[in-house]
């Protein structure tokens, strides 16, 4: 065939998602149709994910999805070549839903399986969006991952540094939570933020100078409990000063801890020919003041900054469909009706 064709499931967390995604003969991607159904009422009032919701809620809403993405797509599932959806890691619930789901098509189908690494998604998202070629480096920010990795090639990576407890996303729920502010977080302190003194609370750079390039958060977030008992009840300003601060906070730590794996790539790789790129994964990319904080620092050591549109920098189908489709292209093998979901999967 001149292009190959493949359909994409993920259910790793509090998305339902399916996408049709093709693979030109030149190597480029496209995306025929992205659906995202996010369960985020669902879970708002729990003031996170339920595991046991979420299952359910991908149940009810994946059969629906998934025609829904043939159907702007334009194509039927006999017009297929492979069904992609996401094995892991994740919560273990929804994962079982997705990958029955696609066992069953391309067993329906005769058509190859891929059971595809969630992270692996977000590693091989900017080759779609980009035509990123290899190697680059990669930040996942999001609210079960916080990871600096080096994307040597497809099934080819190698994780320069993990967060040692909290994620980054993660922080900012749960700093959230502890200002009275709703879920998710992330959006909720970033608005605070804007009208907030962030040099008001000296809040910790955790792991700042070392040179592992490792991230803590928990006790940034320990911190902000103590400022926020020592000065209760706290007034709208209040809240807003903490916010900024812990904000200033985390770009600081950022600057420190990815400046140190920019040098490092391009230490490892500066005899590439083409420019050295960082690409930004994950919801917490959604953050402006992150973002500047990785523009500025890409720009310090001559790095493209590359991150890709919103909707594809969180969950969604296209990257496990996409990564699947980078898969096939490298011959590697279609997994068997025996492959098991994997909540823990590094
Ligand atoms: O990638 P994502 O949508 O889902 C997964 O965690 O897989 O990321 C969600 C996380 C949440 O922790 C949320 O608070 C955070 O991304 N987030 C943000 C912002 N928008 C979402 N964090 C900081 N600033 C934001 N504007
Ligand atoms: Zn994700």
């Amino acid at each position: 065939a001149a292009f190959l064709r493949i359909l994409g499931i993920e259910t790793s967390c509090d998305e339902t998602a399916a996408a049709i995604v093709v693979r030109h003969e030149d190597g480029r991607g496209e995306i025929l149709s992205d659906v995202v159904f996010s369960q985020l009422d669902e879970h708002s009032a729990y003031g996170g994910v339920v595991p046991e919701i979420a299952a359910r809620a991908h149940v009810e809403a994946l059969d629906g999805l998934i025609e829904e993405a043939l159907s702007r797509a334009g194509v039927s599932l006999d017009e297929i070549d492979a069904v992609a959806a996401t094995s892991g890691p994740g919560l273990i619930g929804g994962l079982i839903v997705g990958l029955m789901t696609a066992k069953a098509i391309a067993r329906a189908t005769g058509k190859p399986l891929m059971a595809i690494n969630h992270l692996e998604g977000h590693a091989l998202t900017a080759r779609l969006t980009d035509g990123l070629s290899f190697p680059y480096l990669m930040l996942l920010v999001s609210g079960g991952h916080t990871q600096l990795v080096l994307v040597r090639g497809v099934g080819d990576y190698e994780r320069w540094g993990t967060t040692i407890d909290d994620a980054l996303g993660e922080a900012f729920d749960k700093t959230a939570k502890l200002l009275g502010l709703p879920y998710p977080g992330g959006p909720a302190v970033e608005k605070a933020a804007l009208t907030g003194d962030p040099d008001r609370f000296q809040l910790p750079r955790p792991l700042v100078g070392e040179a592992r390039l490792d991230f803590s958060f928990s006790g940034l977030k320990t911190a902000v409990r103590q400022a926020a008992t020592e000065i209760a009840p706290l007034s709208e300003q209040d809240i807003a000063d903490i916010c900024a601060s812990f904000q200033k906070a985390i770009s600081r730590t950022l600057r420190d801890r990815i400046g140190r794996g920019l040098a490092r790539f391009a230490k490892e790789f500066g005899h590439l020919d083409v420019g050295p790129a960082l690409v930004v994964a994950g919801g917490v990319a959604a953050n402006q003041e992150i973002r500047r904080t990785l523009q500025a620092l890409c720009i310090e050591h001559g790095f493209r900054f590359i991150a890709p549109p919103m909707k594809l920098c969180t969950d969604n189908a296209a990257m496990i469909a996409w990564a699947g489709l980078e898969r096939l292209a490298e011959d590697m093998p279609f997994d068997g009706m025996d492959v098991a979901p994997r909540s823990r999967w590094p």
